[in-house]
């Protein structure tokens, strides 16, 4: 018998159960791979993977991008707790980045390779709070009026980690973290045809911004109107965590976020990136004023 899949009450996302992800046949890999393109958010409660598991699952789909300087670390915390057990500060670097995940992205973006899908699992989680929200950018292209998807044909926009975080107050200098590089920030067409299904999708978020012929303040209110638009029911999700649980998505075609909890309370999440198709993720570059320099590369390392 199959896994049993579940739609979830919004244009995205399926809950997947009756099965192991860290012990697959072939034809419930099938499956699983079958309902990540049907629904793009795929929701698979209580597997409690080891890390070599995730890994191995996220590596299913495609190469692992490495987000850490090591690269024999293919997974990653995404946490608020340091190494020594404390919780951090609301000045700290790291606490700003994680807060810059409250805003709706897609990952990697502002890599010249950006991601084809992301894994979380949940380790430890706040007692209240402290949800993903995942929102369909296939159902925002669809719901589009004809003159908007005409204003929006031909346009791209640079994306930048730099941009994004000093939106929040969160200057960061070159080197100072993956993402803040001397790459450039790519440009991506505002409307992504996926490179499986064929749908069109809206590639937007907080870190897209400059969008070519417009002017700044007119390229922010038509990126800002977007989002407002796209990230709305039925398009939505939000993801009540409990350790164990383990989720994947298509960055190609959904927007995420991280919600609020009680950053006094330790959440910790686990994280694989999976990398996008160079024939279809990866983008050109142009200078981008916030970084130390500008070296373009095809590489994201
Ligand atoms: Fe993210």
């Amino acid at each position: 018998m199959g896994p049993t899949i579940t739609r979830i009450d919004a244009t995205l996302g399926a809950v997947v159960t009756d099965l192991s992800l860290a012990d697959m046949d072939a034809a419930t890999w099938k499956a699983v791979e079958q309902a990540f393109h049907d629904h793009a958010v795929l929701v698979f409660p209580a597997q409690h993977l080891t890390e070599d598991e995730q890994v191995a699952f996220a590596n299913r789909f495609g190469e692992i991008e490495l987000l850490a300087p090591d690269p024999q670390q293919k997974a990653v915390a995404i946490s608020n707790q340091k190494p020594d057990g404390t919780v951090m500060g609301r000045d700290e670097h790291r606490f700003k980045s994680l807060r810059g995940n409250e805003g709706w992205h897609t990952d990697s973006s502002y890599m010249p390779l950006a991601a084809k899908a992301s894994v979380l699992s949940a380790q430890v989680v706040p007692s209240a709070d402290g949800e993903t929200e995942w929102a369909d950018m296939r159902a925002a292209y669809d719901a589009l009026d004809e003159a908007m998807r005409r204003r929006i044909a031909g346009l791209s926009a640079h994306h930048s980690l730099y941009h994004s975080q000093a939106k929040i107050g969160h200057v960061v200098e070159t080197g100072g973290g993956y993402g803040f590089h001397t790459k450039g920030a790519p440009l991506r067409p505002l409307v992504k045809v996926h490179p499986v299904t064929g749908r069109p999708a809206l590639y937007i978020g907080r870190h897209a911004y400059g969008i070519p012929g417009l002017g700044a303040a007119e390229s922010e209110a038509l990126l800002s109107d977007l989002v407002d638009f796209a990230c709305r029911p039925p398009r939505t999700y939000a993801h009540r965590w409990k350790p164990g649980d383990v989720v994947i998505w298509d960055n190609r075609c959904v927007l995420h976020r991280a919600r609020p909890y009680d950053y006094r309370e330790v959440r910790v999440m686990r994280h694989t990136r999976v990398a996008g198709n160079p024939a279809t993720e990866l983008a050109a570059t142009d200078r981008d004023e916030r970084a130390s320099a500008f070296e373009p590369s095809a590489s994201n390392r």
